[in-house]
């Protein structure tokens, strides 16, 4: 029997530079999908799996994302007064309970890895989840459940895979594969962002975890890697070498990559023809658009 996995860390630090200006002055996790700022969709994905803890990674700049959680008296009351249950619902959707949110700095930005380790003190000695927002994966369970799910039976480290094309092998921690046993795979090795000809596999690691303690321990101690940052992989992968094991596990589900701007587009468009209130409307629109961008060339 696996203990529970009831924390999760949300490393949040980053600058989103890709998405300037916008980045200038909202943090990339409150950009939103349809209507939900990206960070809302991890926290919704972390609470199906059972997390009941959640450790944000913050840094300087990144003070919106902290007002998001707090309640919200005003626009509570204003909404109450006009009798919008629907959007009070909506609001109290957000809120999250006192004591359950715990926010770390990461004074310098040394990687992911560093970020992990910054949060050390708050997950202690209990296995954890990581749950990078970037990574929005849409499916029918979430994806995170997905694991604690089979993490249940495998314990280990556990790492959420997806083949990618090998060209783009050098943007992911990238999986060598021991054995394959469908959605899981036992993990030989595992490369931080490894250049095409030299991947040992096209499995690559998408932005969900469920670690245990030994990674935080194998943190204190790691070097800098690939791109001179302290990366997370590096530290998993590490396990193997104590002789522990390391799964890779093949979700079901929709990953985009909203770290990039064609995957946030991407995502925009999936999500708004997913939606009962929009979908339809939407879905003739695009279709439209494409009609007529077709005659006009
Ligand atoms: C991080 C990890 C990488 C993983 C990727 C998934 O990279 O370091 O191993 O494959 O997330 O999105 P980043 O995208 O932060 O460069």
């Amino acid at each position: 029997m696996q203990k529970k996995v009831t924390k999760a860390i949300f490393p949040v630090a980053g600058l989103g530079t890709r998405f300037l200006p916008a980045t200038k002055s909202v943090p990339k996790e409150i950009m939103t999908l349809v209507d939900r700022p990206l960070i809302q969709y991890a926290i919704d994905e972390a609470r199906e799996a059972g997390i009941k803890e959640f450790i944000f990674v913050t840094a300087r700049g990144k003070g919106a994302l902290e007002d998001y959680f707090d309640r919200a008296p005003q626009l509570e009351q204003e909404l109450k007064s006009k009798n919008k249950t629907e959007l009070l619902d909506v609001l109290k959707s957000t809120y999250m309970d006192s004591g359950a949110i715990a926010y770390i700095r990461q004074h310098q930005a040394l990687g992911l890895g560093h970020a992990v380790r910054c949060a050390h003190r708050l997950v202690a000695n209990e296995p954890f989840a990581v749950i990078l927002p970037d990574d929005v994966i849409a499916s029918e369970t979430g994806c995170l459940k997905q694991m604690v799910d089979a993490y249940a039976e495998t314990g280990g480290c556990m790492v959420a895979a997806m083949e990618v094309a090998q060209a783009d092998t050098s943007a992911y921690g990238v999986l060598d594969v021991k054995e394959d046993i469908g959605s899981l795979v036992s993990v030989r090795g595992m490369v931080e962002k490894p250049s095409a000809n030299e991947a040992p596999s096209n499995l690559a690691v998408i932005g969900r975890y469920i670690l245990t303690p030994d990674v935080l321990k194998n943190l204190r101690k790691q070097t800098a890697g690939a791109a001179g940052e302290i990366q997370l992989t590096d530290s998993i992968a590490a396990e193997i070498d104590q002789g522990r094991e390391i799964y890779g596990y093949r979700f079901a589900g929709q990953r985009y990559d909203c770290g990039s701007k064609m995957g946030f587009l991407q995502a925009t468009v999936a999500f708004g023809l997913a939606r009962d209130d929009l979908g339809d409307e939407f879905r003739v629109y695009l279709e439209e658009m494409v009609a007529s961008r077709k005659a006009a060339q």
